[in-house]
């Protein structure tokens, strides 16, 4: 990109390899790269990507996320702003995080002023951008339930604006951000209700972390391949792990991909899986289970196209 001030040029880098940004191991070069440490840099740089007509992409903790092996023609931003910062009144508490926090963090923050509500996220990887912009959730508490508000980027109308709870449009693994890629997390607000001391947290995260480990694979996976399914005569959820299983799918290998024999639901990188490896797999698992259980399936990780 040429014509870019020198702080930003700097942090501007070619031909970066994108699997290691990503938990899923998958992913060729992308021609440019960029960690801005500020929000200003981020508007710096998506200024003058459009300027010279470079597709971006927004990366948040890559775990959600399935690139092409031929990488990515343009530029990959990768928001390093991970501030946190918890304010405590005699009636309310919150924590603002910025969009680059991991979750993981902002669970740590939460327990140290002894702030309680999402013990249950122990173990969710990925950051608050990308938890905010996928409405992430476990153990039966989502984002929509802790958030009050998002400070966001409109890159289109170049303005920073504070879109609530309600405005944000927050469903299971959705919200409004999804539909509008111009729009960017720059940091959300949560708000905390409930106390209990960080011991007890710890031991309240031991038992989740323990349930995760022995119902969730371990290795290179972007966690749940896909929502949870709507069965269609009850209109009841049924966990998508739990189909593919009846369906008899788990264990079954398409290139380098192994449906997880613990949990059908994650699509597993044996080695060196590509991302047409993952296409096909979904696309058998769909057709599988509309076969036999008459549900649609639709995905939750998010292919990148090349
Ligand atoms: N089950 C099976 N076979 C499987 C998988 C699950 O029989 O292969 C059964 C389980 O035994 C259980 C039921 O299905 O009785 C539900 O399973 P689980 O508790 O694992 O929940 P899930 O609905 O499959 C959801 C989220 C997970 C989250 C867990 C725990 C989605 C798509 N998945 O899974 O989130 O960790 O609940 O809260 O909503 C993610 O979004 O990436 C993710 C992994």
């Amino acid at each position: 990109m040429a014509g870019l001030a020198p702080d930003i040029q700097e942090i501007v880098r070619k031909d970066i390899p994108l699997a290691p940004y990503t938990s899923f191991g998958i992913g060729g070069p992308a021609d440019l790269y960029a960690e801005p440490k500020t929000i200003e840099q981020l508007e710096a740089l998506v200024t003058e990507a459009d300027k010279n007509h470079i597709p971006y992409y927004i990366l948040g903790g890559g775990s959600n996320t399935l690139f092409s092996d031929k990488g990515f023609r343009g530029i990959v931003i990768r928001p390093q702003f991970k501030k946190i910062s918890t304010t405590e009144t005699p009636t309310e508490a919150s924590i603002v995080a910025e969009a680059g926090a991991t979750i993981a963090q902002l669970i740590q923050a939460a327990a140290k002023s002894d702030l309680s509500g999402i013990e249950v996220w122990v173990g969710l990887p990925g950051t608050i951008g990308g938890a905010v912009r996928g409405n992430a959730g476990a153990g039966g508490v989502e984002i929509k339930d802790m958030l009050s508000s998002a400070t966001i980027l409109d890159l289109k109308q170049r303005k920073i604006m504070e879109l609530s709870n309600a405005d944000l449009e927050l469903e299971y693994r959705h919200s409004t951000l999804k539909d509008k890629p111009h729009l960017i997390v720059l940091s959300a607000t949560f708000h905390f209700d409930k106390k209990l001391p960080a011991q007890e947290q710890q031991l309240l995260m031991k038992d989740v972390l323990q349930k995760r480990h022995a119902t969730q694979p371990k290795g290179k996976s972007a966690g749940c391949a896909f929502k949870n399914g709507t069965d269609p005569l009850t209109h009841t959820i049924i966990s998508a792990g739990k189909l593919i299983d009846e369906c008899g799918l788990k264990g079954t290998r398409v290139g380098g991909i192994e449906i997880s024999t613990i949990h059908g639901n994650f699509l597993q990188n044996t080695g060196n899986a590509t991302q047409q490896d993952v296409l096909d797999t979904i696309a058998l698992i769909k057709k599988t289970v509309k076969t036999q259980k008459n549900i649609d399936l639709h995905e939750e990780i998010q292919i990148v196209p090349e």
